[in-house]
């Protein structure tokens, strides 16, 4: 199969419409049948629930070319799992989780000239999206949803990621206590855009968020999550009820344990603290592993003693496993890869 002619030195993080898409609709109390279709727009009623009660959530993962030459993707399974979960949080019907790995190897199979070659650093990134469509003007939810899942080859999140980023953290809550910072649901997103373009114009990178019940615990970043490695070289991973349970985090922390024998530890992180650690990273499947060199706080700048030009070794060490592990370079545990072509 020919690739497409893309400059992949130059691709970045981005929306490219490639040729084929899964779509099923929810009506009638259950999921119709999904299926591939070309039309890569959704024909809405000005009524539909999602542009007033903003229920809409989504997924992402990739797709990789391996070093053997295989298409693969990461653990659909959790992402299939998260949606569920953020669907019964927002009153929106859980899509089956079977069905939705198959509609991400359907999908990644039908765009297969779209998967980045082994060896550029691109990857595959794919969309499965969720939205109450069906008309809805008293609040309540919506009575049709669809589901859908789209992909598109993408270069780094962070230009020049492995270069270390500077954060701040911010005045700005992302969660409420006891509200839907766990789940992927687009609302997050929304309330969190007008603080990440004000960090955006101050030059840093993204914001931290604190715990909203206290602020003196950290939460994430508004697209990842963050992990700390202390001076025993312990990797030290926030908790809390408020925190996006991140996959790529999920799987870090197996990859410290049992492939680099690090001791791990998940606990409530107080920003107060952050002067102890001798590095820290911002983890997901947009960000992968990117490095934190410097956070500045209301009462100053901390800077990790990695400083600003390059990674920390226990960080590069993690990253390196778990890009290798995607990669096909280095035997993944049992049900993480699933070969798609
Ligand atoms: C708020 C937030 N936290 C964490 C993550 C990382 O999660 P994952 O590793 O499953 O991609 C994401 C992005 O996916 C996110 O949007």
């Amino acid at each position: 199969m020919e690739k497409k002619n893309i400059d992949w030195a130059k691709l970045g993080f981005g929306y490219t419409k490639t040729d084929s898409r899964w779509q099923a609709e929810w009506k009638d109390g259950e999921w119709q049948e999904g299926g591939l279709i070309e039309d890569a727009e959704f024909h809405l009623p000005e009524s539909a629930c999602v542009f007033h009660y903003s229920q809409s959530c989504f997924e992402g993962l990739k797709a990789y070319t391996t070093k053997q030459g295989d298409i693969v993707t990461f653990r659909p399974d959790l992402n299939a799992e998260r949606m569920a979960n953020t669907c019964r949080r927002l009153a929106m019907p859980a899509y089956p989780q079977d069905e939705f790995v198959r509609a991400v190897v359907e999908t990644v199979r039908a765009n297969a000239a779209w998967v980045p070659p082994y060896g550029t650093g691109c990857s595959l990134y794919i969309r499965p999206v969720m939205i109450g469509s069906g008309p809805q003007i008293g609040v309540a939810p919506a009575p049709s949803y669809m589901f859908r899942v789209f992909v598109m080859p993408v270069g780094a999140y962070f230009k020049g990621a492995v270069k270390p980023l500077k954060l701040r953290v911010s005045e700005y809550d992302r969660a409420a206590p006891h509200g839907t910072g766990h789940i992927k649901a687009g609302l997050n997103y929304a309330m969190s855009l007008y603080a990440t373009m004000e960090a955006h114009e101050e030059g840093y990178a993204e914001n931290v968020y604190l715990d909203p019940a206290t602020r003196t615990y950290i939460e994430e970043t508004g697209g990842a999550n963050i992990i700390f490695v202390d001076a025993d070289n312990t990797v030290v991973v926030p908790k809390s009820p408020s925190i996006l349970p991140s996959i790529t985090r999920r799987s870090l922390v197996y990859v410290a344990e049992h492939y680099l024998g690090l001791k791990v530890v998940e606990r409530q992180v107080a920003l107060d603290e952050l002067k102890g650690f001798k590095e820290c990273a911002l983890c997901g499947t947009a960000a992968v592993l990117a490095p934190v060199g410097q956070i500045d706080t209301k009462d100053g700048p901390i800077q990790f003693p990695s400083g600003m030009e390059k990674m920390g070794e226990i960080s590069a060490r993690l990253r390196e496993t778990l890009t290798g592990i995607q990669m096909g370079e280095i035997e993944a545990p049992e049900g993480w890869i699933v070969k798609i072509a």
